[in-house]
């Protein structure tokens, strides 16, 4: 993923700059080949800064092209019917006052954002299996946790706490514990805390898109090696039993071109249609055929419930994911989709919240 991240940070910084560069310019007359010099040199000198600083600047930079992406259209929608018969100078200044307004407000959001990151909330749902025998279950279930240097010992902490007060039965965490950016000393603490856990109650992972891609200097085997030898279950297209229930932890998904490396629902749930069935899969994929082959209920994550605003709403309005956030019916299957523990990229959340959930199932 990193080599996304060099070049939309390279287009957000020169979107930035140059509108920044306008801005600034629009109280002089520069000739326009002039112009793209400063705004080339703007974006190199503002993607280095990111680069060197990294996630938070990068957020303001992200927020930033996004407010003056949203600026440039209402510019151009103000200047047509209220600007039209004044002289170019009112629209400059009026210009300059929105564009520095909105970027002041990008710095806001930011900051906002990286307290929201941090305010890990507790999501609680109750759920029932019609005409299937099981035991009430408590489940505790930690997606996208995207172990970093800035979230590790507080998500630790929580995830102590939350079992010492909600106290589950089953602990799930239901992948991207790990991206690229992860240490193997965080993902060691991690391991410690499930290791503490596991000692009273089972702790269940199944791998996400990032866990496969591997962590900093590691790949996938050393994250399953390290959670396994800790006391973890992690279940690669395997089932694990509890209080009656199968608990499906699914391999991650690929594409549709290529699902053949993890196997059907029916082949690793055969007597779905009788026995209490969760499936537990990273990506909220196939929610509905879940719905039509009896599974009772589903737990994902990725979506992260776009995490930086309004990436959410964007990828609702184009059905991105089958499901963005929350508690959806589909035939059978109550399907339950997380916006996550962490975050991914930037320690900041302009959208959505962060949460563990609980699960009651009755
Ligand atoms: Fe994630």
């Amino acid at each position: 993923m990193k080599f996304l991240i060099i070049p939309l940070s390279l287009i957000m910084m020169a979107y930035a700059s140059r509108f920044v560069y306008k801005v600034i310019m629009c109280f002089f007359d520069v000739p326009k080949k002039k112009k793209i010099i400063v705004s080339v040199a703007g974006a190199i000198t503002l993607f280095a800064i990111c680069m060197f600083v990294g996630g938070v600047l990068l957020a303001v930079a992200a927020h930033m092209l996004i407010f003056f992406l949203m600026a440039d259209v209402l510019l151009q929608v103000f200047k047509i019917p209220f600007f039209k018969k004044y002289d170019p100078t009112s629209f400059r200044y009026f210009k300059a006052v929105f564009s520095a307004g909105l970027f002041l407000f990008a710095i806001a959001m930011t900051v906002w954002g990286s307290f929201n990151a941090s305010d890990i909330q507790i999501k609680k749902y109750s759920v029932s299996f019609e005409g299937k025998d099981y035991d009430a279950t408590k489940v505790l279930f930690v997606s996208d946790i995207h172990a970093g240097d800035s979230n590790t010992e507080r998500i630790c902490r929580k995830l102590k706490d939350t079992c010492n007060t909600e106290k589950p039965q089953l602990v799930i965490i239901g992948g991207d514990i790990a991206d690229s950016s992860t240490s193997l000393e965080n993902l060691n603490l991690f391991a410690d805390v499930f290791s503490q856990i596991s000692k009273n109650i089972p702790v269940l992972f199944v791998c996400g898109n990032h866990d496969i891609m591997g962590g900093d200097g590691y790949g996938a085997e050393t994250i399953i090696r390290t959670l396994t030898s800790h006391g973890v279950i992690v279940l690669t297209d395997e089932v694990f039993e509890f209080n009656g229930i199968d608990f499906v932890g699914r391999n991650e998904y690929y594409s549709p071109e290529d699902d053949s490396r993890r196997k059907s629902i029916q082949i690793l749930a055969p007597n779905v249609k009788t026995k209490a069935t969760v499936v537990i899969d990273h990506q909220p994929k196939e929610l509905e055929k879940l719905g039509e082959i009896g599974v009772d209920m589903s737990l994902s994550g990725h979506t992260h419930n776009g995490q930086i605003f309004p990436i959410g709403y964007v990828c609702s309005l184009l059905g991105i994911n089958e499901m963005q956030y929350g508690i959806k019916r589909f035939g059978s299957n109550t399907a339950i989709v997380s916006s996550g523990a962490g975050t991914w990229g930037m320690d900041v959340r302009t959208q959505g919240h962060s949460e563990f959930v609980i699960v009651e199932i009755k």
